[in-house]
């Protein structure tokens, strides 16, 4: 076998999930040629699948020693990093990964876990239908219905997407609307799909274009009461490709995120947290008021105010701009509870400490 020829068949074998004939074509390589940037590279992959994750890291470095400028080096040790929970290394590694290459794959996936660790935006999502146990769901933006079939019963939910692509099992009496959100709030009234005088839950997910999130806010608000809450998708940008309005890369956050900053500046009223929540951060809005026509009215003047905006990257910027919080369910819940004049759910780790000391002193 040529020497080349070598790190081909390794690679196929790693990528055909052979890991045992991948990690002796590396090593019996590496004695052929001491030091190959392939053969390191490809023993961190096999390390990480094997959760060995201070030697995938070890190796990482290695291969990046050896060869600075692949982007799969850095993701190889981005991973290594993100399990050992080293959470800001592990967002400089996936960093450097998709500089080199936005499209090197778990690049932007291990990027926004590490840069936001902990539930994910469908967990937060769970945790709202959990605790708020909502009659009417709606949901612009479907795609194969992970977050819609969040709603249980007795929720009624409606979905919005002109081209939905179903998937997940639906618990809940469940309406499928197949038009653009705009036709939608224009044909039809929510009301009537929902049943009900108003909307307990949104989530608004659909074209991650500022002018339509801002419209799709706007509809969804004249449907909303004191309790209600809307959640918004992709509030958090990682960085200025992904989060432009033109799709350019296949991780695509958008420029919904403007519509947070806009609401902070033209709706002083609202209660704003933007969820530090992977992938993208997640929007949660509260003290919505039906009534308030001030973004509609000024709708022009907000996109010409908002539409160019520089994406703000810093924590700090991020956190002024963007009333970005950290991703805790029990402040975050609390929040909303004031904001909604619900009472909080019940905070986990002290019900959990409670039922700990009780089994401890039926023990003792
Ligand atoms: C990111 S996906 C939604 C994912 C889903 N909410 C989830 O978390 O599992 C975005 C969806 O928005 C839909 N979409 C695009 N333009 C839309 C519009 N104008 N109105 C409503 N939905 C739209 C797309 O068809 C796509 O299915």
């Amino acid at each position: 076998m040529t020497k080349s020829a070598q790190w081909i068949s390794a690679a196929a074998s790693f990528a055909a999930g052979q890991l045992d004939e991948a990690e002796r074509l590396c090593r019996e390589g590496l004695e052929v040629q001491p030091g190959h940037p392939m053969g390191f590279g490809l023993l961190a992959a096999i390390a990480n699948v094997h959760q060995d994750f201070p030697r995938a890291l070890y190796l990482a470095e290695q291969a990046i020693g050896a060869a600075d400028g692949v982007a799969l080096f850095y993701v190889e040790k981005a991973a290594a990093l993100f399990a050992l929970e080293q959470y800001a290394k592990a967002a400089a590694a996936a960093r450097q990964a998709v500089d080199i290459d936005p499209e090197v794959p778990r690049g932007y996936f291990l990027l926004s876990h590490a840069k936001m660790p902990g539930e994910s935006y469908r967990d937060i999502i769970r945790r709202f239908h959990a605790w708020l146990a909502p009659r009417s769901y709606v949901e612009i933006g479907v795609a194969q219905g992970k977050t819609l079939a969040l709603a249980q019963p007795p929720c009624v939910a409606v979905g919005i997407d002109p081209r939905p692509n179903l998937h997940s099992p639906l618990d809940t009496t469940t309406k499928i609307v197949s038009l653009e959100s705009d036709v939608y709030f224009a044909k039809r009234d929510l009301r009537t799909d929902l049943e009900t005088d108003c909307v307990d839950l949104a989530f608004i997910d659909g074209l991650h274009e500022f002018r339509q999130v801002l419209r799709d806010f706007i509809n969804v608000e004249h449907f909303a009461a004191k309790h209600t809450v809307v959640l918004v998708h992709d509030c958090i940008p990682l960085d200025a490709l992904t989060a432009s309005p033109e799709r350019r890369s296949k991780f695509w956050t958008g420029d919904a995120w403007k519509l947070i900053a806009a609401l902070g500046k033209w709706r002083p009223d609202l209660d704003i947290q933007s969820v530090a929540t992977p992938p993208s951060g997640l929007g949660v809005i509260c003290r919505l008021d039906p009534d308030n026509r001030v973004l509609g009215e000024h709708y022009g003047a907000i996109v010409a105010e908002f539409l160019g905006l520089a994406p703000p990257l810093t924590p700090h910027d991020q956190h002024e701009q963007l009333s970005v919080v950290d991703n805790d369910w029990t402040k975050i819940a609390a929040r909303v509870a004031r904001g909604t004049g619900r009472k909080a759910p019940c905070d986990e780790k002290k019900v959990w400490s409670k039922i700990k000391s009780a089994i401890t002193g039926l023990a003792g």
